[in-house]
């Protein structure tokens, strides 16, 4: 299998559980202590591609502290090669809050530090890896300046683009032509085409205005709902697979991951669909992002018992 190369973000996570997230100007107490857990968007799609199966070059920024040095670490231990992860001097590593109540749902405050330092320059160090490469993976978790120069430079080299679209923000209209394949979750849809998906027609319509807007295959992540597939010759919608939720963090960055592997070992839209659907519902079931990311071998266990 070729490379699949993943620029994006990396972050410690400060993981907090409750039985419930504050209002604006409420305390709340947790359940029990804090955790702090590898995580960040880009980080975390490239641990899943390389525990898949995947040979996962990420390409990144921390800070010169001891949680950049944590995540180096996990990273590598995860398999992914890490060669083309710099050090800035001045910013600290990438920082998140995140919050998960009973139900295992979240929401994050991130605090981007050195993410936002990643330059034209790092992305340049891998220019003789990204030429090759099977895919390329980018989300919006640094400056999305960089995202574009990264999408312009796998076009050049005609290295498909797949856009895990969050954190979500509104983006210019010329960007989607470039993107082969995006996998955005339903409030991601909303902030970028302003479509609210309430069921599997809503949904079909948001997939087609990503069409429209030059997207060559569109993955709707659907959370427990499951997941549609469009492109402009056909439209599956793979159903949501049954687990008890935990935390639902990094559940999006696995099946991204899952798609990128599925793609890069030559399966079909419609299979890496239906492979990251298991992934992502596996994903749910543990605490933590990295940490709750599972293994091709626990995917086929819990494929086989499903
Ligand atoms: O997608 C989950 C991730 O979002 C967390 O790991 C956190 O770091 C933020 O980037």
């Amino acid at each position: 299998m070729k490379d699949i190369v993943v620029i994006g973000s990396l972050n410690m996570d400060l993981v907090m559980q409750a039985a419930r997230l504050p209002k604006l100007g409420e305390t709340v107490l947790c359940n029990e202590n804090y955790k702090m857990i590898p995580g960040g968007k880009g980080a975390n799609q490239a641990v899943a591609v390389a525990k898949l199966g995947g040979k996962s070059i990420f390409v990144g920024r921390r800070g010169n502290d001891s949680f950049g040095t944590t995540l180096a670490s996990n990273l590598k231990k995860s398999n992914v090669i890490t060669n083309y992860l710099t050090i800035d001097k001045k910013s600290p590593t990438g920082m998140a809050l995140v919050m998960i109540d009973k139900n295992g749902d979240n929401s994050i405050l991130v605090s981007a530090g050195a993410n936002r330092e990643c330059c034209k320059k790092d992305i340049d160090k891998v220019i003789p890896v990204l030429a090759k490469a099977s895919i390329l993976v980018v989300q919006l978790e640094i400056p999305f300046e960089i995202v574009s120069y990264a999408i312009s430079l796998a076009n050049k080299y005609n290295v498909p683009v797949l856009l895990d679209a969050g954190p979500a923000r509104k983006l210019p209209n010329n960007i989607f032509k470039k993107i082969d394949i995006i996998s955005p979750n339903e409030t991601e849809t909303e902030i970028l085409i302003g479509v609210k998906i309430k069921n599997i027609e809503t949904a079909k319509i948001a997939a087609k205005k990503f069409l429209n807007l030059g997207v060559k295959t569109v993955i709707l992540k659907l959370g427990e709902k499951g997941a549609l597939l469009a492109t402009g010759k056909e439209i599956h919608y793979v159903k949501g697979i049954k687990v008890k939720t935990v935390d639902t963090t990094a559940a999006g960055d696995a099946f991204t991951g899952a798609l990128a592997v599925g793609y890069a070992q030559g399966k079909s839209l419609l299979e890496s669909v239906s492979y990251a659907n298991y992934v992502g519902a596996l994903t749910v079931t543990k605490l933590g992002a990295q940490s709750s990311v599972p293994t091709k071998k626990e995917v086929e266990i819990f494929m086989k018992k499903k």
